[in-house]
């Protein structure tokens, strides 16, 4: 099994990097192959927390080598906080490798992501104003700066400065700060570039290497399906592909090297910013799900949105991923809930859906059709196999796994490396 695709199935923040991390276990090279530091991606190790933006989960491994691959956007400024920061906890980042065809996120980028979300007035989409969808526009548009520019210093610098200059006329049009040219040239063709050289690579060909020697490879999905560009409930997206198939343009690789895909969901659901969520609660037990979850933003900090696990959503997913398999992570936020709902249909106008809306506003329209299953009322932690798991929450397994179709062979009971179930 040469090639496996992590990847969220909702609205991202499902657990993605503490599967990706319990996965790196038995990978060679971890690969990032869309998103930026839009990505909040927390590990938790023996009680030690570590929150990653851009550098894959991988990298807590000594024997893995992380890769930042050309589908990833990358702001320069971030990428070395990170590496700083995880060096000074104790990582080695030495191994990192960063694609030459990975574009830069530069500062006109935040300033239009700012500007695009003033211009929507009061239906923001409520992005991470990490300058991300500017950055990808301006890749389609064919005028974006990648990572393997900065080698030619000179050539560089000059291009930065064009690009600041026609872009400062933009953005002072359009009410925000214009950039100082020179300190962007000095620092970002200056220290920046020297800091970012030594982990310059041509990552294709040495993901393409690894794969063709048979060693395992894992890419790693930021965000999530339905936050996917083309597939997920646009305007209110990424500007990326999240999807698996995102894996292959994103990475450069053969659609024939991804042998298991692995969905992330978590046993009820999530969602940031603005769009439609059929099974969002507004009661009670959401505010249970943010308190007892924790579901805070990782980058941002925002509230999440809380509701329940959505099959349909889910049944989509599988799909648009060909999911092989599925983790479910933080089971274990309903250990005190006595009841548990499940999304298992949407009806509009009193009859069922037999496909997944088509368009946003169908989606906006449904209704949640709900199955409710007991809660279990006591702790998961300790268990190690499905069957040492309590009746109750065995059953509302199963039930996931059946109504989805599509095997369950990891189970989140918390958020340390070893809080987990697993059935392969
Ligand atoms: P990602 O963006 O998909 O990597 O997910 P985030 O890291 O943004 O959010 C998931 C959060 O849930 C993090 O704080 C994790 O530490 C935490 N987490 C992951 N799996 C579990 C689990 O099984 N149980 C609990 N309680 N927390 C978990
Ligand atoms: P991880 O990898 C959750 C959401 C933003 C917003 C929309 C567009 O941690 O799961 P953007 O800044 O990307 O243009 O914002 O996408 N979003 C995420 N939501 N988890 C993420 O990443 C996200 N990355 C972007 O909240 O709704
Ligand atoms: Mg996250």
């Amino acid at each position: 099994m040469p090639a496996t695709v992590v990847v969220g199935t909702q609205w991202g923040d499902e657990g993605k990097g503490k599967v990706t991390d319990t996965l790196a276990k038995e990978m060679e090279l971890v690969v990032r192959y869309q998103g930026g530091h839009n990505a909040g991606h927390t590990l938790v190790v023996n009680g030690q927390r570590f929150a990653l933006q851009l550098i894959p989960s991988g990298v807590l491994y000594d024997h893995v080598v992380p890769v930042i691959g050309n589908g990833v956007v990358v702001d320069p400024v971030t990428f070395l906080a990170e590496i700083d920061r995880l060096t000074a906890s104790g990582v080695d980042c030495s191994r990192l490798k960063l694609s030459t065809h990975a574009h830069l996120i530069l500062p006109w980028h935040v300033a239009h992501d700012a500007a695009s979300e003033a211009a929507r007035g009061d239906a923001p989409i409520g992005t991470t104003l990490k300058g991300i969808g500017p950055a990808y526009a301006d890749k389609a548009r064919r005028v974006g700066l990648r990572a393997g520019d900065i080698v030619d210093r000179a050539e560089f610098a000059a291009a930065l400065k064009a690009r600041a200059e026609a872009e400062n006329a933009v953005i002072t049009a359009l009410g925000q700060d214009a950039v100082d040219v020179d300190d962007v040239v000095a620092r970002y063709a200056g220290e920046i570039a020297d800091r970012m050289t030594p982990y310059l690579c041509d990552t294709v060909s040495l993901v393409n290497e690894a794969l063709e020697d048979g060693r395992h490879v894992l890419f790693e999905g930021a965000q999530a399906t339905f936050l996917d560009l083309d597939q997920g409930t646009y305007p209110y997206v990424t500007s990326s592909n999240p999807v698996a198939g995102g894996a292959c343009a994103g990475a450069g690789i053969g659609p024939q090297w991804i042998t298991r895909v692995i969905g992330i969901a978590k046993a009820y659901c999530t969602r940031v910013g603005a769009g439609p969520f059929p099974a969002e609660d507004l009661g009670q037990a959401g505010e249970m799900l943010v308190e007892i979850g924790r579901e805070f933003g990782t980058v941002t900090g925002r509230r999440r949105r809380t509701g329940w696990f959505d099959v349909p959503m889910l049944r989509h997913a599988k799909r648009l991923n060909g999911l092989t398999e599925l983790a479910v992570t933080k089971l274990d936020v309903f250990d005190t809930f006595d009841e548990i709902k499940l999304c298992v249909a949407y009806e509009r106008d009193g009859k069922r859906l037999t496909s997944y809306p088509d368009r946003l506003a169908d989606l906006a329209a449904v209704t949640p059709v709900y199955e409710t299953f007991p809660g279990w009322r006591t702790t998961l932690a300790g268990c190690r196999e499905r069957d040492e798991l309590p009746g109750a929450a065995r059953q509302y397994v199963d039930a996931l796994e059946q109504h989805v179709g599509v095997k369950i062979t990891f189970v989140g009971t918390g958020p340390d490396r070893d809080h987990y179930v697993a059935q392969p």
